[in-house]
């Protein structure tokens, strides 16, 4: 999958983006990045991309013409048209479900704003989706771009090694992680919980799945909930006891 970052800072986006787990799949082909300077696209030759916003109001906006040729030049490179999330806080707060579904994507084009937005006839012609990363407001869209790429280069088959958990979240069925320790077996007075010494798998697997509820009842109510209706005998004595399914909508916070 190829991510075309259209940006006026590239440098903080490709600094961020090649590190660990994500330098690693662009190495092996997974996935690749590219963050393009919107600057380079002024039809002026100061290089000024923003303006006074019409009908006043503080700060300044991103012109329509430089954001258009950048996309322009990005969209005129690539097989087919592509999806353009525009990143906003007056977007689609993010999830698990919209990583995996952009995930499908060959090429995705991110546009990252800047001062107080962007025109809004060019969103209007090149944009397919808004989202925000969640209900605060950053200084740029940079941020939220790399996160969006972040969560949907993990979905990617070969991105994660095995021991890791695309896998481990299916079993999760939208609860939250449950607790875990590493050596040594006692540390500052407090040792490992004794089952998860005990070899047996049966038990540690039913330990951690306690857990993982009660966990999510307790720090996300919301969750625990959609986990209860998709999983209405969960805990009750057992009888013929069916497979626990993910919640409608599973968020896999893993
Ligand atoms: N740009 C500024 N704030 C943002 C947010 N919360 N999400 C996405 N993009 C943003």
């Amino acid at each position: 999958m190829r991510f075309h970052v259209m940006t006026l800072f590239p440098d903080m986006v490709m600094q961020g983006l090649r590190t660990s787990i994500l330098l690693r799949a662009e190495e092996k082909g997974l996935v690749s990045f590219e963050a393009v300077n919107i600057r380079e696209y002024t039809d002026n030759k100061h290089g000024k991309v923003d303006d006074y916003t019409y009908g006043g109001g503080a700060g300044m906006l991103m012109q329509a013409q430089p954001v258009y040729d950048c996309w322009d030049s990005i969209q005129r490179r690539l097989p087919g048209k592509a999806r353009v999330v525009y990143l906003t806080p007056q977007g689609k707060v993010f999830s698990q479900q919209m990583a995996r579904d952009l995930a499908e994507e060959e090429d995705l084009i991110l546009l990252c704003g800047h001062y107080e937005g962007i025109d809004e006839r060019v969103l209007e012609e090149i944009v397919t989706d808004e989202i925000s990363i969640g209900d605060y407001v950053l200084t740029g869209g940079e941020l939220a771009a790399m996160v969006v790429i972040d969560a949907v280069s993990r979905m990617i088959p070969g991105v994660l090694g095995n021991h890791d958990s695309s896998d481990t979240e299916s079993h999760m069925h939208g609860l939250l992680e449950y607790p875990q320790y590493s050596r040594p077996e006692e540390w500052h007075g407090k040792k490992v919980p004794p089952i998860l010494l005990s070899g047996d798998h049966a038990k540690v697997d039913a330990w951690r799945m306690e857990q993982a509820v009660e966990r999510t009842r307790i720090r996300r109510p919301d969750l625990y909930a959609a986990f209860m209706e998709a999983n209405p005998d969960y805990g009750k004595p057992k009888g013929r006891k069916k497979r626990p399914r993910p919640a409608k909508d599973s968020p896999e916070t893993g």
